[in-house]
């Protein structure tokens, strides 16, 4: 690997994305894409054009196939957003058990509108079910769930993490 194709990638992300592509015979990287494009935005936070570029090249793909897949997934965020993503479900199961009062309550703590962003929370879009149901209402914190979320809960968990600075 040249070091131009590696130039616009966070380094530990480059180191991961290396060692990962050995498992990919030639010619067959396409796979790998996802996977990279979870370190890049892991280290990142988001993914950058130049980053989807980078990636491209080092896969030897088109800059389109590994924009498809940034684009497509919700999980991948392509703008600047806050350092914790928050993602309330809203779907039938939860929305039958408060969710909607959980994300107005949010809103209001976080002084942010769902879909927007602050320097330190991301309030993603209403997420269709994130197969919790069980733990109805739920929202996930950076990837790990919180389940049968009240008013309280919820200033458990933003305290914990204003805690964790
Ligand atoms: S409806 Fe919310 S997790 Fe399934």
């Amino acid at each position: 690997m040249k070091d131009k194709d590696l130039y616009n990638i966070p380094s530990e992300a480059c180191t991961k994305i290396n060692e990962w592509l050995l498992k990919f015979p030639d010619g067959e990287k396409k796979p790998a894409i996802i996977y990279a494009l979870h370190l890049i935005q892991k280290e990142n936070k988001y993914i950058k054009s130049k980053h989807v570029d980078a990636l491209a090249n080092l896969l030897n793909l088109k800059k389109i196939d590994v924009y498809e897949v940034a684009s497509f997934y919700s999980m991948f965020e392509l703008e600047k957003v806050g350092k914790h993503t928050i993602s309330v479900c809203t779907n039938v199961s939860c929305m039958l058990k408060g969710s909607d009062e959980i994300l107005a309550y949010l809103e209001r703590k976080l002084k942010i509108k769902v879909g927007t962003s602050s320097d330190e929370y991301f309030l993603k879009d209403e997420r269709e079910c994130l197969a919790a149901c069980c733990g109805a209402p739920m929202m996930q914190v950076d990837h790990r769930y919180y389940e049968n979320l009240t008013k309280e809960k919820v200033d458990k968990i933003i305290r914990d993490i204003e805690n964790e600075k």
